[in-house]
């Protein structure tokens, strides 16, 4: 479980990492802020390319940056998007946060927060037999 304490301060990691979003193409700027099981916090945001398709999304960016780090064990990520209601990660961010397993999941809006798990938003994933 999230202690309060926690969640404000990964919301906060998440909106200032949202300062460092990359993304002239569409003007949509995320941020995320990425709790390891041992405290740690890790920040992404979403960086675009002129090559449309090589855009890496804020959630990818911030577990990149953790397991560059060493770390693999996640307690949760807050997500914050560029509108109004909460911004759920696309498909490819949830398949990526899978590899990694079950850990909570903070989809801040303006007025709003939702609270998920990787599990809850990508059931049945993809996984190597065996893994
Ligand atoms: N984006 C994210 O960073 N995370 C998501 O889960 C959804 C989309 C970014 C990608 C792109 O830079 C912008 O939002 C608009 O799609």
């Amino acid at each position: 479980m999230l202690k309060e304490m926690e969640k404000r301060t990964l919301i906060e990691k998440a909106l200032e990492a949202k300062r460092n979003s990359y993304s002239p193409y569409s003007k949509f700027a995320v941020g995320a802020a990425l709790l390891t099981e041992d405290g740690e916090i890790f920040q992404g945001a979403n960086v675009e390319n002129a090559s449309i398709g090589l855009t890496i999304c804020a959630e990818r960016s911030a577990i990149v940056s953790a397991v560059s780090h060493g770390k693999t064990k996640f307690r949760a990520i807050a997500i914050v998007g560029s509108q109004k209601s909460p911004t759920p990660p696309c498909g490819a961010c949830r398949q990526f946060m899978a590899e990694f397993g079950d850990f909570t999941v903070l989809l801040i809006g303006e007025n709003e927060i939702l609270e998920t798990t990787v599990f809850e938003l990508l059931p049945l994933q993809f996984n190597l037999e065996g893994e």
